[in-house]
């Protein structure tokens, strides 16, 4: 009862693992389903030579115990003969389980590359920083631009290739439910290619040890049909709307003309620091900090309060706001949609 009574959570929290916004069975991706397809053999092969070797050594344990009888010579002699074939056989397996594993991995890998050269596809910069994301969508009319921070949005069935760099220590970018994991290396760039295959929100994170604040450097992909990427598109393309209350008016005047802008850009704005997340279009994103709290206001008061509270180690600095600052400053950026 007991031994139940732990194994149903086991069971339903596996169960569960395998269809959540982060997970590396989800196969949401084309390169994911490929690589569940590998898993499935190399389990199957692997498993069924385990069972073998276990059999056999159990047998054997078995037959050793057996009590000891006298063998004529002859009688011996034609065992060890019936021996040959089964050991051949053995062998022959091993060589077929073997061939098959590499065979397998060989063509998955194949099939990797075969959709490396896709004709259309959407371009994408992501830039590691300690501990954030900065994503460029690029195009070539300067003006199709996209700036943003700490989030995909792509469309279904279309593969984006994402070139990967880093500004400080190496990062590794996974989305796990959709492809395997590409480091961020610093002077070097690599690239990853994102075939999403099914529609949803999935978390991606960064996979290489990269400093206090590594689990808190989170990305949110949102995977949307073309309309509604296109529609993100083009709202994200829009600057900044002009604040339309009293508040928000307050909230403007200081953030575009105090510390924040000096590290953040508002495109519309005189805002337009290069060197912390681009905040044009904050309020339309899932999370703040990477991944780190949900985007809401609460969350946004105690990130501007005291950001070394919220995310120690980061590089946004405690400016020391006064309360009515405070308010002003978060009524603005909820604005900023
Ligand atoms: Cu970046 Cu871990």
């Amino acid at each position: 009862m007991r031994r139940r009574a732990l194994l149903l959570p086991a069971l339903a929290a596996l169960a569960a693992g395998c269809d959540t916004a982060q997970s590396v069975t989800g196969g949401d991706g084309s390169h994911g389903e490929m690589f569940n397809g590998l898993f499935a053999i190399f389990l199957i092969v692997t498993l069924l030579i385990s069972f073998l070797v276990f059999g056999f050594m159990l047998a054997a344990i078995f037959r050793r115990h057996r009590p000891h009888r006298d063998v004529p010579g002859e009688e011996a002699e034609s065992r060890d003969r019936g021996f040959r074939p089964a050991l051949i056989a053995w062998v022959a397996l091993v060589a077929a389980g073997l061939t098959l594993l590499t065979s397998a991995s060989y063509l998955t890998d194949r099939a990797m590359q075969g959709e490396a050269r896709p004709e259309r596809l959407i371009e994408i910069e992501i830039t590691a920083n300690q501990w954030w994301w900065d994503v460029r969508y690029q195009s070539r009319e300067p003006s199709q631009t996209i700036r943003t921070a700490n989030e995909l949005h792509l469309p279904v069935g279309m593969p984006a290739r994402v070139t990967l760099k880093s500004n400080d220590v190496i990062h590794s970018f996974w989305v796990p439910n959709l492809a395997g994991k590409q480091d961020l290396i610093p002077g070097r760039r690599t690239d990853a290619l994102l075939i999403p295959k099914r529609m949803g929100v999935y978390r991606a994170q960064c996979a290489e040890f990269c400093g206090a604040q590594h689990a808190h450097m989170a990305l949110d992909v949102t995977v949307e049909s073309w309309h509604d990427f296109n529609a993100w598109r083009r709202a994200q393309l829009r600057p900044a709307p002009p604040p339309a209350t009293p508040l928000a008016a307050a909230g403007f005047a200081y953030v575009t003309s105090r510390e924040c802008a000096s590290c953040h850009n508002i495109s519309g704005t005189p805002a337009s620091g290069q060197v912390a997340p681009d905040l044009t279009h904050l309020a339309s994103r899932r999370s703040i900090g990477a991944g780190t709290f949900p985007m809401t206001r609460g969350h946004l008061y105690a990130w501007i309060a005291d950001p070394q509270g919220a995310k120690p180690g980061n590089n946004m600095p405690m400016v020391g706001l006064e309360a009515d600052e405070l308010h002003a400053i978060v009524a603005y950026l909820e604005t900023l949609k």
